[in-house]
């Protein structure tokens, strides 16, 4: 494999096949780079809202994680090369405190629940597939952990990266969509986890960021996606899709009980004119829907948006199908869910995954299910404390499911 990096595109030699995929701007993807200590190098990717896509990748500092498994010296010399076919970046680092003088991004949710349930200690490795801010990473690495986050958004891992800089040696950042994340990681010949961490959804900084258009709350382009390389935006979906597709988003991803009279509203507007903005759309919908209670009236309609940009849902069943098979026995998989959606698609999965034998009613008895790998740890889901929600209103739909991979058959553990 072989990348030739031009100044906004990455080409990418893989298995005979040439690749193009969009690079970010160098200022932006070249974050917290220091010269002599620490390479940091990181190829931003297109990743299209199909369901499936180029990978993308961002690749930093791997001390820990190479393919030859070695600590040696935990990178301090600081040295980057090619090796076995891939870019190895190390570089020294401290333990120095970190995050000071940095914006707020995001507080994380259920941090001190999450922590005792990975059960995280000194030289563990985890994997954030939902790195943001970097809070539930930094959680990990101040308790020893080794992490490697993972975030489709640049602004997240740009973040992240100066936040954690004083854990270079155990921490490193991937960009791409979490969907991805098997590719990736083989790609950089990374073996099993002690923990996953999940964090789903957007983080309070994409929220709070008019230019992302997440929230009707700020006037701002009608975009919705973590992932600015991505296909599509919102304003691409409600002002080219047809009225049953619409309709079939609203109902499906927002479960939204007035959604024919909210996808007629919107069809019957474009034609007038675009819906560009966030407020242009927040307006169209509450022309046609009464308000209920606190909830503004749009507030399903650009939740089901957001699902649909960024395909949160089929994203989050393959993660589930594949996160198992990457945790050591004894592993632990967390995720943190903030919609009925998301929870219900954890619960399930958890549920077939912990299923000793599956029975049907044309079988003489049950049989073994082939899927059996996990046991789970929170027979209900856990939810942020009074005194959470209190500090973080945010936290307040938060649902955290745990469990933990089994010992494998014919293991002596
Ligand atoms: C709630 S925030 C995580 C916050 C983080 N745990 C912290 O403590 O700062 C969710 C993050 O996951 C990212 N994200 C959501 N879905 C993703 C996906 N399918 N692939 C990669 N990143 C994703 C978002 O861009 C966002 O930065």
């Amino acid at each position: 494999m072989s990348y030739l990096i031009g100044s906004q595109t990455l080409t990418i030699r893989c298995l005979g096949a040439r690749r193009r995929v969009a690079v970010s701007p160098l200022s932006e993807a070249i974050a917290g780079y220091k010269l002599g200590r620490s390479l940091r190098l990181f190829f931003g990717g297109l990743r299209s809202n199909s369901r499936r896509a180029e990978p993308c990748f961002q690749m930093g500092t791997w001390p820990w994680f190479g393919g030859a498994e070695s600590h040696a010296d935990e990178g301090r010399s600081g040295s980057a090369g090619w090796s076995g076919g891939r870019l190895i970046s190390s570089g020294g680092g401290s333990q120095e405190p970190t995050g000071a003088g940095l914006p707020f991004y995001h507080e994380p949710i259920l941090l001190e629940e999450i922590m005792a349930y990975l059960q995280v200690a000194d030289g563990r490795r985890y994997l954030d597939v939902t790195l943001g801010g970097g809070g539930h990473s930094e959680g990990i690495l101040q308790r020893g952990g080794h992490v490697i986050g993972l975030d489709q958004d640049p602004g997240a891992i740009a973040h992240a990266t100066a936040r954690l800089r004083g854990f270079s040696t155990k921490f490193c950042a991937l960009r791409g969509n979490f969907r991805d994340f098997p590719e990736m990681l083989q790609e950089i010949g990374v073996d099993r986890f002690d923990g996953i961490v999940a964090d789903l959804g957007i983080s309070s900084r994409q929220l709070d960021d008019p230019a992302k258009g997440f929230s009707f709350m700020h006037d701002g382009p009608l975009d919705l996606r973590m992932n600015p390389d991505a296909d599509k935006s919102a304003a691409d979906l409600v002002n080219t899709l047809p009225f049953e597709e619409l309709l079939r988003i609203l109902i499906e991803f927002g479960e939204e009980p007035q959604a024919r009279r909210i996808a007629r509203a919107i069809v019957e507007q474009r034609t007038k004119r675009p819906v560009e903005t966030t407020k242009h759309l927040a307006d169209v919908v509450s022309s046609v829907c009464f308000r209920k209670g606190h909830r503004h009236p749009a507030t399903l309609t650009f939740q089901a948006l957001r699902i649909a940009v960024n395909d949160e849902l089929g994203a989050l069943v393959d993660f589930l199908d594949a996160a198992p098979r990457w945790l050591k026995p004894g592993g632990r998989l967390a995720i943190l869910s903030f919609h009925s959606l998301e929870d219900r698609l954890v619960k399930r999965a958890f549920q077939r995954l912990s299923t000793p034998e599956i029975d049907k009613v044309e079988w003489p008895a049950p049989r073994p299910n082939p899927e059996y790998c996990l046991k789970v740890l929170t027979r209900k889901p856990v939810e942020p404390s009074e005194e959470e929600v209190k500090r973080n209103p945010r936290s307040r739909s938060a649902r955290l499911r745990v469990a933990e991979k089994l010992p494998e058959k014919g293991a002596n553990a």
